[in-house]
């Protein structure tokens, strides 16, 4: 059978925290235990792109991912359907002329622009381009903001790539998580010459999934209670501002203690949850020796829940740190894909030891350079076909 098929598209960036969501206060809805904050990266470089579609003649929900289809009987999915639909169920039944929609069954499309192999975190694009794409479909009014709770609940870091630019997740207060949403601290434009590294390192074994790993730490961190009640909230206020202010010597060196704190209250876990590995840890090493030579923060190291490194640096000290990267990673893929980079000759710094680079040439695989861009965004490109399968 075959009918009309309703569809839209969007794509959805990804984000990297700078002050990291660790912990949940309610699983179910993905209520946090610390507002956190990251930044937007470019789409250019990092998206997942999705199309929704609904029809009549679809016989139950369907989700396919980078190819493959998936099981839609995950309570996270569950909940971000069943919000989508009840908001479009509004709009029908205040105007009975639409198509009924939100009794349709959904077929779903999504497929990101970056090797999945490079183990980086695609969640948060996956379920805010979902969710934006569903809503889109709908044509719900609701704000970036409202969406971002629904998108929460696919996956916490998710509701903050429903902004570009610089985003805060506020962690909110009320048990029914109406007040946990993102809202955006500054846009792209305000601070555009935010610039990312992305060096993939490979894990050698399989990494604690976020979601089992922030939970061992809230049940077992005694260190963890003290970042979230004392830390946290401070921090959140100080990087704020650093980034109104548009404060890179205050924003990187708050960005760097929080990942190390964060991969603290990790290890504080019992059992202990290891996320870096020896080449992450050369990376910290670099960068504290670099940003001590020049007497400031010239990049700011991050790392998430597994070995790769993000390092967030402005676009005056390319030649600095790109330079650096040219000297110690000069035939890592990657380098092709932005050919400017083809004039910043390779430079280390007067002390920094040229030997210490030759172990990152062997754990880094790949690099990604990106800079800050901006929230999802629709587009005519459509992955569904006229069978509402995959294209
Ligand atoms: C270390 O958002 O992946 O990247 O809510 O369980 O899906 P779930 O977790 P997820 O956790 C992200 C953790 C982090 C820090 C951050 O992005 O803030």
């Amino acid at each position: 059978m075959t009918g009309k098929i309703y569809s839209a598209s969007t794509t959805a960036p990804v984000n990297i925290a700078t002050l990291k969501y660790w912990g949940k206060r309610d699983t179910k809805l993905n209520l946090p235990t610390n507002s956190s904050i990251s930044v937007t990266l470019s789409q250019d470089d990092l998206r997942t792109l999705t199309t929704a579609s609904a029809a009549e003649f679809f016989e139950s929900d369907k989700l396919w991912l980078n190819g493959k289809e998936e099981s839609v009987h995950g309570p996270r999915l569950l909940a971000c359907f069943n919000e989508l639909r009840a908001l479009r169920k509004i709009l029908e039944d205040a105007n009975p002329e639409l198509p009924a929609l939100s009794k349709y069954h959904l077929h779903i499309v999504s497929e990101n622009n970056f090797p999945t192999a490079a183990g980086l975190a695609s969640s948060a694009a996956g379920f805010a381009a979902l969710v934006q794409a569903v809503a889109s479909l709908y044509e719900l009014p609701q704000s970036p903001e409202e969406l971002s709770r629904i998108a929460r609940q696919g996956s916490g870091s998710a509701c903050r790539s429903l902004f570009g630019g610089y985003v805060a997740w506020e962690m909110g207060e009320m048990a029914d998580g109406s007040d946990s949403r993102a809202v955006q601290i500054a846009t792209q434009e305000a601070w555009p010459d935010m610039k990312a590294a992305i060096l993939v390192i490979s894990a050698s074994k399989k990494e604690t999934s976020s979601t089992v790993g922030m939970q061992t730490t809230v049940n077992t961190s005694t260190l963890f209670k003290y970042r979230t009640d004392v830390v946290v909230p401070q921090r959140f206020k100080e990087m704020s501002e650093a980034i109104v202010n548009k404060d890179f010597e205050t924003f990187g060196k708050l960005t760097m203690i929080d990942s190390n704190q964060f991969h603290a209250v990790c290890l504080d876990s019992s059992p202990p949850v290891f996320y870096m590995n020896d080449t992450s840890r050369l990376v910290i090493g670099l960068i504290e020796k670099v940003n001590k030579i020049y007497g400031r923060v010239v990049a700011a190291y991050t790392f998430d829940a597994g070995p790769n490194s993000v390092l967030y640096y402005l676009e005056k000290d390319e030649p600095i740190v790109l330079g650096l990267l040219k000297a110690a990673l000069p035939d890592t893929d990657g380098w092709d894909k932005k050919p400017y980079t083809a004039s910043i000759s390779p430079a280390v710094p007067d002390g920094v030891d040229p030997c210490s680079l030759e172990a990152l040439k062997e754990g880094v695989s790949r690099i990604i350079l990106t800079g800050v861009g901006p929230g999802p965004q629709k587009t005519d490109e459509v992955l569904i076909d006229g069978n509402g399968l995959p294209k």
